[in-house]
């Protein structure tokens, strides 16, 4: 994992990649924890390219499987149809082939995962079997209404899955990808019906995820409200605060 980035390496406009190849040790996981529509995926892309290691969406594996109409994407879509955690099964056997690339050596950000506690308990031994040290957890906290209006105006490219929002985030040209020029939709589970369910999964499955790794003094809590930029710059705080 490079050496975070010092304080205003990253602007608004565009977070130069600055620093050599890692070449320490086994590096740490980074995890992001938080209600839908916190800011995680958005945040996770960010950071994981300033620390030059992957960025790990449980959710982004699971759509690109949905899409390529795999056994596993066909078991995965109903249960995200409908707002449903994936059993721990399924997830945990995806991420963990994802975790033994080599590229995940010097650390990755979770984005989606953990999500139950069996599966972090599972992290911990997967992360401790390959010589890594306990995670530095970040908890996004937003509040409701806020949420509401990220996940409602959430509009993401069809091609390359870059994420908008019609509100607060909106591209140059209304529908269309700044990138690609590629068409911009709303995810199938952001339909309103579908963000309670989605919103209640998070409080009762995940939400004990919290205690779990704050009794461990790994995780901090982030403001995640404000601007993409003003967030970065908080999570980068707490993750150098946490080295
Ligand atoms: P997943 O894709 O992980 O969805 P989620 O956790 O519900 O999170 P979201 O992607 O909705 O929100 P986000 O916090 O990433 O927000 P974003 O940055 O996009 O999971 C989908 C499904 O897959 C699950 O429901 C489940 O079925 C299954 N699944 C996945 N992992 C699983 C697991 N481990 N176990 C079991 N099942 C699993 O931002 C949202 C919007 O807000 C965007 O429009 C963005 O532009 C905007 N925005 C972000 N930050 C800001 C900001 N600071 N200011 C203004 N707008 C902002």
């Amino acid at each position: 994992m490079r050496d975070l980035p010092k304080k205003g390496e990253c602007g608004a406009g565009g977070m130069g990649d600055s620093g050599a190849p890692p070449t320490r040790g086994p590096g740490r996981a980074v995890i992001f924890i938080g209600p839908p529509g916190a800011g995680k995926g958005t945040q996770a892309k960010q950071v994981a390219r300033l620390l030059g290691i992957p960025h790990l969406s449980t959710g982004d594996m699971f759509r690109e499987l949905v899409s390529q109409g795999t056994p596993l994407g066909k078991q995965a879509k109903p249960i995200m149809d409908r707002g449903d955690l994936v059993p721990d099964g399924l997830v945990l056997q995806m991420l963990e082939q994802r975790i033994t690339r080599s590229d995940c050596v010097s650390g990755f950000v979770l984005d989606g995962f953990p999500r139950t506690l069996p599966q972090a308990e599972r992290l911990t031994d997967v992360l401790h079997a390959r010589g890594m040290n306990g995670p530095r957890v970040v908890h996004f906290v937003v509040d409701r209404t806020r949420l509401l209006q990220r996940l409602t105006g959430r509009r993401m490219c069809k091609t390359g899955g870059e994420i908008y929002n019609i509100y607060d985030r909106p591209p140059k040209v209304a529908g269309r990808c700044d990138n690609h020029g590629g068409e911009l939709i709303a995810r199938p589970d952001d339909q309103e019906e579908i963000i309670g369910p989605r919103l209640s999964a998070y409080e009762h499955q995940t939400q004990p995820l919290v205690s779990f790794y704050r009794g461990q003094g790994l995780l901090q809590d982030v403001d995640a409200s404000g601007t993409v930029e003003a967030v970065t710059q908080r999570v980068l705080g707490i993750l150098r605060g946490m080295q």
